[in-house]
């Protein structure tokens, strides 16, 4: 079950070189099950063909405002007024001109007209246009009267210039889209997310690390922030990119974890600790790169702190989860640390089951609480069971 199944979705696409990059976003919340119309303004279709964006959508594309067929329902107010959110992308100067003005006179601009819904604006155009005082007080304007905007991002423009132009990337529209369909549940609520390995440098060419990649910590901050929480992101080495609206940090070694969250720890109300945070460092770290012998080599290891064991004992008024990264007598391991590290509620991991734990895009855990409670969630994305563990938060913070 995803954020969008059968929500209700108003793409309006408007005419610049961008608009092939709207194929993309019909796809994708096509396949998250959301049900696209999408409105095509006349220059829209010198750039790509409305049959494309049927056969992405499954749905009729909205074209004309005097299709006799389609107007014979007034086509126009129904695709409004059913949208439950509106998104423009891309977004030309001409529509934001439009839009902040109040002008309809083609099919887009009236039935924007007539949405009452949350409207997205994706601007996209050339750099100079972007800046023109004009398209600035109108995306003022929009801002002004409840409009979001997404983007333009910094880069190469199709005009052949570098600078603020591009369409913002598809993912950061999904995610908008997602957010304003989402309730805001953790409105006012300050998080603090761990994701990721650490990384111990043995010689400058050398580390310790573990295969953690980082997706569970992700989900839950990107989950957090679609909820309305101000998310900060204390990361190891991934290769993920950063959640759109999220304070990202990223650190390497388990020491410079450990600053990130002590120091944020104070101001936010709850930590879920998801990070594969390193037991263990190099005693020395070589400052050049150690050379190869015929002999065996062993390394002297030292402990790292136990970042989670000391949130334990600075605990206020914080919300703590933690994780259990086990492969053998799970329950009996996972709580064990639920009480040693003072938590809330620990989310155990069997790393042994197929398609859970690191590296893959789903998990299977258990939730085990102080009291003895043990709950099963059966194998899910990473971003459903984020749900879950925010769920339960928010219902420690309604008890
Ligand atoms: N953790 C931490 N600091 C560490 C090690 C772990 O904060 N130095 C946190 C993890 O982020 C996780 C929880 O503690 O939320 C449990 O981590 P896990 O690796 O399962 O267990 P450990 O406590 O390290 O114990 P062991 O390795 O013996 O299983």
């Amino acid at each position: 079950m995803t954020a969008l199944k059968d929500r209700k979705i108003l793409l309006g696409v408007t005419g610049g070189i961008a608009a092939y990059k709207a194929l993309e976003l019909t796809r994708l919340l096509a396949l998250e099950g959301a049900r696209v119309r999408v409105i095509m303004t006349r220059s829209a279709m010198e750039f790509v063909q409305p049959l494309s964006f049927q056969v992405l959508s499954g749905q009729p594309v909205c074209t004309h405002l005097f299709d006799l067929e389609a107007e014979s329902r007034i086509g126009h107010i129904e695709v409004a007024t059913e949208a439950e959110v509106a998104v423009i992308a891309p977004a030309t100067a001409n529509i934001i001109g439009k839009l902040a003005h109040g002008i309809g006179d083609d099919y887009l601009t009236t039935a924007l007209l007539a949405c009452p819904a949350p409207k997205i604006i994706c601007p996209a155009m050339n750099v100079n246009m972007f800046d023109n005082q004009a398209v600035q007080e109108n995306l003022a304007k929009l801002s002004s009267w409840g409009f979001h905007q997404v983007g333009p991002d910094a880069g190469n423009l199709a005009c052949g210039v570098q600078g603020l132009g591009r369409l913002a990337s598809v993912d950061e529209i999904m995610e908008k889209i997602r957010q304003l369909l989402t309730p805001q549940s953790l409105q006012g609520k300050q998080v603090l997310v761990t994701a990721g390995p650490t990384r111990e440098m043995v010689d400058p060419v050398r580390h310790l690390t573990n295969p953690s990649s980082g997706k569970m910590g992700y989900a839950l901050a990107r989950v957090a922030k679609r909820r309305g929480a101000e998310v900060t992101l204390v990361s190891g080495p991934t290769f993920l990119n950063s959640p759109s609206g999220v304070k990202e940090i990223r650190v390497t070694t388990a020491k410079e974890m450990h600053q990130a969250v002590v120091e944020h720890m104070v101001q936010v109300d709850a930590v879920v600790m998801a990070a594969a945070v390193s037991d263990y460092r190099p005693k020395v770290t070589a400052s050049e790169k150690i050379k190869k012998s015929d002999d065996n080599e062993s390394l002297e290891l030292e402990r790292t702190d136990d970042i989670l064991f000391r949130l334990g004992e600075l605990k206020n008024n914080q919300i703590l989860v933690g994780f259990a990264a086990e492969t053998e007598n799970v329950l009996e391991n996972a709580k064990k640390k639920l009480q040693q590290k003072n938590l809330d509620f620990i989310v155990a991991n069997d790393l042994t089951a197929a398609s859970a734990g690191f590296g893959s895009d789903t998990n299977e855990v258990t939730i085990l609480w102080p009291g003895g409670e043990v709950e099963n969630l059966p194998l899910e994305s990473k971003e459903v069971i984020a749900a879950h563990i925010w769920n339960r938060v928010e219902r420690l913070w309604q008890a």
